[in-house]
């Protein structure tokens, strides 16, 4: 039988890192796959651009579009990244009827509604394992192994840039901006790293996890995102001497009145297995009503674990080359009339507890202004710390944890304490979640 032809677009970290443990387990691919497997094609942006993988049988060229107008190519795996060029050559490759792997979740979250349309019309598919947590087969895990169930809610670390940041922040008291560097050095971050920073690459993956889990279509524009740059070292050791950790979080729960979807930085108690996943490593934890909790755990990000999600995602379809179409595994998990459109809540509507810091005056009467205001809005207080001040008279940190309480009524809540006039700085508010 003759081999797959597969045309691979971008070889910079998880493209070097697809052609680097495609020939490295050559062998036992090609035994799982029922078929001999070969990069035919490549391209770059600059022919001159260093390539960490051998590109000896491998035809290099500057035109990713002549290869996905290639007839004897079956497979395109798109590692270029973003919503431009990617868009248009993924779209291209599906008219030609030709098969799309890809791991760039952002294509997915904002386009896929419309590029599975189009896949479903011309029975090709689009894998996209490596777009969510890296190496964890975590789409798999959902999609098929999670078939049975009724998701309830799901809570992920994923984006490993983020967790790194967190990890070396806590440990070493390291600079924010320093280990994002040497982030973007090991090829972890995006080619923008305020998407890491901010939380729009975790919203891209939570969306299409979401999206998976409840049967709905993917709507990025409706994830509520806030991102870890405000997140300072008197935080996460406040949070360590109250039994929690900071973690960059993303959330979606199905609840009675829809689904809520945010990512933000959480409080989870030490304990918690999830808290204690560091570094670039990231975790997907998700409860479900057969099953019960389930967690998934492994490399976020880097060359040879995002590989390995792209080349599982190549063989899937190696497989499934002579099967109908119509009984491929959909791509939403769910088969396209049966989604709903249960609607995402705005985070105004999203109840959880908090962890409050406030930066007061010394004076007397401050902490009851501050107890009074919240009570006014049915606010609960859980845990409550004072420091002293560093020099007498100063500035003096407050903080609270809450018991649960709609988002609007703390947003109200916060607006009087920054009005008070002993307060000289905004409340830092950070969402806890027992995650139990
Ligand atoms: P890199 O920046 O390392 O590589 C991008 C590659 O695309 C380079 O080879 C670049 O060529 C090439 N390229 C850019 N523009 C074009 C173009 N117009 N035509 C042809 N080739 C082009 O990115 P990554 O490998 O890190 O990321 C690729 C994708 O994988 C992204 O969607 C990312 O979000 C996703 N991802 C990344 C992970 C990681 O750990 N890095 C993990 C999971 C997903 P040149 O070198 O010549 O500029
Ligand atoms: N920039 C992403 C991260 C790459 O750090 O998680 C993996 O999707």
């Amino acid at each position: 039988m003759q081999s797959v032809k597969v045309g691979v677009l971008g070889l910079g970290t998880v493209g070097s890192g697809t052609v680097n443990v495609l020939s490295r387990n050559l062998q036992e691919i090609t035994g799982r796959a029922g078929r001999d497997i070969e990069i035919t094609r490549a391209a770059v942006r600059d022919l001159a651009s260093k390539t960490a993988c051998d590109t000896s049988n491998i035809a290099v060229t500057d035109n990713a579009m002549d290869i996905v107008n290639d007839p004897e190519i079956q497979i395109i795996v798109e590692l270029i990244g973003g919503t431009g060029i990617a868009f248009e050559l993924v779209s291209k490759a599906i008219e030609n009827g030709k098969h799309v792997v890809t791991a760039n979740k952002a294509l997915i979250a904002l386009h896929g509604n419309e590029l599975f349309a189009k896949a479903q019309e011309k029975g090709v598919t689009i894998a996209f394992e490596a777009a969510v947590a890296g190496g964890i087969p975590i789409i798999k895990a959902m999609r098929e192994g999670l078939a049975a169930n009724r998701i309830e809610w799901l809570a992920g670390i994923i984006n490993g840039t983020g967790n790194f940041i967190l990890t070396e922040m806590r440990d070493k008291e390291r600079d924010f901006s320093d280990v994002l560097e040497e982030a973007q050095a090991l090829g972890y971050a995006e080619a923008d790293p305020t998407f890491d920073v901010e939380g729009i690459d975790a919203a891209h993956k939570l969306t299409i996890m979401a999206s998976i889990a409840f049967g709905i279509p993917l709507q990025f524009d409706k994830a509520f995102t806030e991102g870890i740059s405000l997140i300072s070292q008197e935080d996460v050791k406040y949070a360590g001497e109250l039994g929690y950790r900071i973690k960059h979080l993303g959330i979606s729960k199905k609840t009675d009145k829809g689904i809520e979807l945010r990512v933000h930085p959480t409080l989870i108690p030490h304990r918690r297995l999830i808290a204690n996943v560091d570094g670039v490593m990231n975790a997907v934890l998700i409860q479900a009503d057969a099953v019960g909790p389930t967690l998934y755990y492994g490399a976020g990000a880097g060359s040879d674990a995002t590989a390995s999600a792209v080349v599982a995602d190549i063989i899937d379809i190696v497989r499934a080359l002579t099967t109908d179409p119509e009984n491929r595994v959909p791509h939403l998990a769910f088969q396209p009339d049966a989604l709903t459109d249960t609607p995402i809540l705005p985070i105004s509507e999203v109840v959880t507890s908090y962890y409050l810091r406030v930066h007061t005056e010394d004076k007397p009467g401050v902490l009851a202004d501050i107890t009074r205001i919240l009570a006014e809005q049915g606010i609960s207080i859980e845990a409550i710390l004072q420091k002293e001040p560093e020099v007498a008279g100063g500035i003096i940190p407050v903080i609270m944890l809450t018991q649960e309480i709609v988002e609007k009524n703390m947003d109200a809540a916060i607006t009087q304490i920054e009005a008070l006039q002993s307060v000289n700085d905004s409340v830092m508010r950070i969402r806890i979640e027992s995650l139990g």
